[in-house]
């Protein structure tokens, strides 16, 4: 008998490649979405209901895309993409006479304060002001506010998430391939990342810890600094050097092409300190390992590499050596 999980959002970036992980590993994958190739569209409560009875984990991934310019009607898609979808995933769930036994929403990690000074974890983060934050506290009080009271919900403090095919690796590697990969703005802003694999190992690991509640970090416990990202961009290119772009110039050219600088220049820092509490074991702990992978994306997924990076000379905090041995067996969720 096949496990279900629903993935909602599931055309995206870490849907498609969730959705390829969990059919291999043996699972059913129902999807809810806007498109006529989902299972249930957002505009019909029942058939979402019908998906979801039965399911054993339900993974929310739905949102409007925030690389964009934060106008208006940008600002109004982003927060109904995340907090509407949200609302009907609650309303479904709770209409369900066999809920789902996990729901697992999608966060973001910028819902943490711009921090160069200390990790934020679950525990002892600062949450942040501005847009972003607000949107992320606005989904997040949403998944609460769902009364559903069969189902553990966790929201999911998503990093910035890399992998073949997708994430902020390529306007980066753009930047390097122009002789623009030095570092931006000052280049001390921390970048957290998680490889979308340990993204997804993540998603399995939460749902079979059943003590795992409230908000979960989802990130690599080794961030870098913005200097070290665009080091090592430039280093898995072959490119020598790359100019800095400062502050101002950025601002400007993100005006041309239509985004924020936000999603460079904010400093993001997130521990993911419930996760290495109860054990969870990175394939990609280092940034090294993940760029390798990425731009040898034929490599096997299951043989990170032996040994983790150390470019960077400081560790922002210590993980246990358990988190740093070598490759682990291919896992399967069953
Ligand atoms: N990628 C990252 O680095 C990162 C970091 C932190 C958090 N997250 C969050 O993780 C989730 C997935 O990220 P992703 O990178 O896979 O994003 P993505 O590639 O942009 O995919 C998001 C999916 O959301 C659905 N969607 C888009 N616009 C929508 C709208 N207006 N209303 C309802 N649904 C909409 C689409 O799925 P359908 O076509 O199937 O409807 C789309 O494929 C997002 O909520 C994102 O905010 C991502």
């Amino acid at each position: 008998m096949h496990r279900t999980v629903v993935l909602a959002g599931a055309s995206g970036f870490i849907g498609s490649y969730f959705k390829q992980r969990f059919l291999a590993d043996g699972w059913q994958v129902r999807t809810v979405g806007r498109g006529a190739s989902a299972d249930a569209q957002w505009n019909d409560d029942g058939a979402i209901t019908k998906v979801l009875d039965g399911a054993e984990l339900l993974v929310n991934l739905a949102g409007r895309s925030v690389n964009c310019r934060y106008d208006d009607r940008h600002r109004r898609e982003i927060l109904d993409s995340r907090v509407l979808t949200t609302r009907t995933l609650g309303r479904a769930v709770a209409a369900c006479s066999e809920p789902p036994m996990t729901w697992i929403n999608s966060s973001t990690g910028t819902i943490y304060r711009h921090a160069e000074d200390r990790p934020q974890s679950e525990d002892s983060g600062d949450l942040g002001s501005g847009f972003s934050v607000d949107v992320a506290r606005a989904w997040e009080e949403e998944l609460a506010a769902a009364d559903v009271p069969a189902t553990r919900k966790v929201p999911l403090r998503i990093a910035i998430v890399l992998g073949p095919g997708g994430g902020v690796m390529g306007p980066f590697r753009n930047l390097a391939r122009l002789g623009l990969g030095g570092h931006m703005g000052p280049g001390t802003q921390k970048f957290s990342w998680i490889h979308v694999e340990d993204l997804f190992r993540t998603v399995a690991f939460i749902h079979r810890h059943g003590e795992l509640a409230g908000p979960v970090n989802a990130a690599s416990p080794y961030p870098v600094d913005n200097r070290e990202l665009m080091s090592l961009v430039r280093q898995s290119m072959g490119v020598p050097f790359g100019i800095p772009t400062p502050a101002w110039l950025l601002e400007a050219g993100a005006v041309l092409i239509r985004t924020q600088t936000e999603l460079v220049l904010k400093s993001r820092w997130v521990e993911p300190r419930k996760l290495l509490d109860a054990g969870f074991v990175f394939d990609y702990p280092c940034l090294t390992g993940a760029l390798n992978q990425i731009a040898n994306p034929t490599r096997s997924l299951t043989k990170p590499p032996l040994h983790p990076n150390a470019l960077s000379p400081k560790r922002p905090f210590t993980q246990t050596l358990s988190h740093l041995k070598g490759p682990s067996p291919k896992r399967s969720l069953t």
